[in-house]
């Protein structure tokens, strides 16, 4: 084994383990130091916190605040939005936990230095809607970031986590992680008491619509790379909701964000006929789901829906009038801003295709799927919940740890409470915190045990990519393809193919069916042989490898999920064309699964959705 023998085994012990140092792993390491002074607290990320992970560019929003300190909303009001958002399904006592919550985090980041934009009448934030508020927020990721480097006893930039450990003596209970250093190529072994996931959520599991070179430019990060549920997933967490992928209304080719045209400038999307057709085909939608159609605000998904519908019958483009709305230079400022803080690319769109958006309207369409928990969907981990308001079988030990013993999850990481956003995921980081801490302080036992030899198979498993590369880069003298092994980019192509295709991508429309998935689970089984046979030519892309690693058993995962949900909950997200309709008698249900490694088996279930707020 030369490539593993040739580098250095660097073993680091600590109490608290973060994987992922973006909002929820940030919110992970302030808490965790607020409740554990004395204890050792790593934060290990594959980027540099400083600037990691979807809010790596900035935002534009902070889009759930309930501004109790002002009578503008209630922790309950907060999830009765989220539940009719997801069409009934949500986990409402985490839901409940983080909205009680959520204010003080956003408190805390005005002290910390954010700019929070005010009313001028109210001296109140400005909101951009119900749940949002305003920022000057280009800087967001880094002043949330240096609080958490401050709690932290030492933060490792610059490590993927590829694998997650299981302790020696009691194999249901974690014991750490390994990985490696992009920059040196060292191994990395962490043990700890407790290990709180919070590694983002997926883009790129299907096929994006950008092509060519700019086939990076999603909406949600190119590199937030499905870690939270590959990991999980591996070591076999119960996973719930991995069929709620969330589709994006998106400002065409920039996959620039919505809300706050919608909601703060106060715009309105037509079809090329200017209609509106989120009211013309409201009929239609009832008689599709009945009594979820009039929720208020109309779902995420139904949107979509209605969206897709119109481009289907040919009345596209859609148009969002950016045009009827800027009508003061502080309007305009807002528009503009809007994307520079947070998704720049959209203003290079209205720069390079000659857009000024107070002239003339700008095109919308649906984005690709992406897997998500803490948008307007809830993918992600079963997790135990509060004890004060969780049902009793939602309950079984710590706040946020999940099925696997002294394994914790935040942010996009955790399933069933959607509408978290980047507020909700840092106090989702400092909820899970807490309680990781609580059970270092029950357990008073001395770090887990790891197996060496575990370790040391895992260690030739990770850097074969390299090996593979090496040796059979000789047998090609140009090009790309080899009859040895994969490139990771060739292998993230035909996981994106094989989703967009068979398991409800945008060139189907978002639908599939029984035998589609089917289908789609037999080829993905073979890109999972294949992917024994990635070759990496440098770190960089061993990195590549194992994200792709992560993407691959997360889309699995999605498929599954979507196979055994016979209904169609979220028309506008996906649909299942042998089950057209919404099924409350069936499926008002969370759907879940474990997979066994070992056997490579799944196991599918049902789990009740309990409703704990009127
Ligand atoms: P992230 O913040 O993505 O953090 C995950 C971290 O894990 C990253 O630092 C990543 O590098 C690291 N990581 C991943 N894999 C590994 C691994 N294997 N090993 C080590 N480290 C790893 N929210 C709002 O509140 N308002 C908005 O206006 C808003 N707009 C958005 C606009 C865009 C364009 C995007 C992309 C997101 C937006 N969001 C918004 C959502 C918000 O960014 C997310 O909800 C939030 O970041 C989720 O937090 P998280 O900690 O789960 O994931
Ligand atoms: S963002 O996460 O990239 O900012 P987006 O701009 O779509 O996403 O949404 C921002 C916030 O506005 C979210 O809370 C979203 O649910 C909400 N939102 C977007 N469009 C609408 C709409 N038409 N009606 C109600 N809420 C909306």
């Amino acid at each position: 084994m030369p490539f593993f023998s040739s580098r250095k085994t660097i073993f680091v012990d600590s109490d608290v383990l973060i994987i992922g140092g973006g909002f929820a792993g940030c919110g992970a390491a302030y808490e965790s130091r607020y409740w554990g002074r004395e204890l050792k607290i790593v934060v290990v990320e594959k980027a540099n916190i400083e600037r990691s992970g979807a809010v790596a560019h900035g935002l534009s929003a902070i889009n759930c605040y309930m501004g109790m300190q002002w009578g503008e909303n209630q922790p309950e009001d907060h999830v009765r939005y989220a539940r009719g958002d997801l069409m009934g399904l949500v986990r409402e006592d985490l839901v409940y936990d983080i909205a009680r919550h959520v204010d003080a985090t956003v408190h805390k980041f005005e002290e910390w230095g954010l700019p929070i934009m005010r009313d001028p009448n109210t001296g109140r934030y400005l909101r951009e809607g119900k749940w949002q508020i305003m920022i000057h927020g280009e800087s967001y990721k880094p002043i949330v970031a240096e609080a958490a480097a401050k709690s932290a006893t030492r933060v490792y930039n610059r490590i993927m986590v590829t694998h997650l450990l299981m302790d020696k003596a009691r194999p249901g209970r974690v014991a750490g992680a390994v990985g490696f250093s992009v920059r040196d190529g060292n191994f990395y072994v962490f043990r700890a008491k407790a290990v709180i996931v919070a590694a983002g959520g997926a883009s790129h599991i299907y096929r994006p619509r950008a092509i060519g070179e700019g086939t990076g430019r999603t909406w949600y990060a190119p590199w937030s790379s499905a870690s939270a549920y590959g990991l999980l997933i591996e070591a076999g967490a119960k996973m719930i909701q991995m069929e709620n992928k969330i589709v994006l209304t998106r400002f065409k080719d920039g996959y620039g964000p919505v809300g706050a045209w919608f909601l703060l400038l106060k715009a309105h999307a037509t079809n090329a006929y200017g209609e509106n057709y989120e009211v013309s085909r409201f009929n239609e939608i009832k008689s599709l789901v009945g009594k979820y159609a009039d929720i208020k605000p109309m779902p995420t998904c139904l949107r979509n829906h209605a969206m897709l519908e119109e481009i289907k019958a040919g009345k596209g483009p859609i148009y969002m009038h950016t045009q009827q709305v800027l009508d003061t230079k502080e309007k305009e400022e807002i528009g503009w801003e809007d994307f520079l803080d947070m998704t720049i690319g959209q203003a290079v769109v209205w720069a390079s295709q000659n857009i000024d958006p107070k002239e003339r309207a700008s095109e919308l369409t649906t984005s690709e799927p992406y897997v998500m928990g803490s948008h307007a969907t809830c993918s992600g981990a079963w997790a135990s919940g509060p004890d004060d308001c969780a049902p009793g079988d939602y309950q079984w030990g710590y706040n946020r740890m999940t099925t696997i013993e002294g394994l914790f999850g935040a942010g996009d990481t955790i399933g069933g409470s959607a509408h978290k956003f980047s507020s909700g995921s840092f106090t989702e980081g400092r909820l899970a915190a807490k309680s990781a801490v609580k059970y270092i302080m029950d357990l008073k036992e001395a770090t887990p045990q790891v197996d060496e030899a575990q370790i040391t198979k895992l260690a030739e498993k990770i850097f074969k990519p390299l090996q593979t590369y090496k040796v059979g880069r000789n047998e090609i003298v140009a090009g790309t393809v080899s009859p040895s092994y994969l490139l990771p980019l060739q292998g993230l192509q035909r996981l994106e193919k094989i989703m967009d295709e068979y398991v409800g991508g945008y060139t189907t429309f978002y639908v599939t069916n029984e035998h589609l998935l089917n289908r789609g689970l037999e080829l993905l089984a073979m890109l999972r042989e294949d992917l024994d046979y990635v070759g990496a030519e440098d770190l960089h892309q061993l990195q590549r490898a194992w994200e792709l690693n992560h993407r691959v058993l997360t889309a699995e995962a999605v498929a599954r999920h979507t196979l055994f949900r016979q209904e169609t909950r979220w028309p506008g997200y996906y649909y299942r064309a042998d089950h057209p309709t919404l099924d409350d008698a069936d499926w008002h249900v969370f759907t879940a699964s474990e997979y066994d490694a070992k056997a490579d088996q799944w196991r599918m279930s049902k789990l009740p959705v309990h409703h704990v707020i009127e």
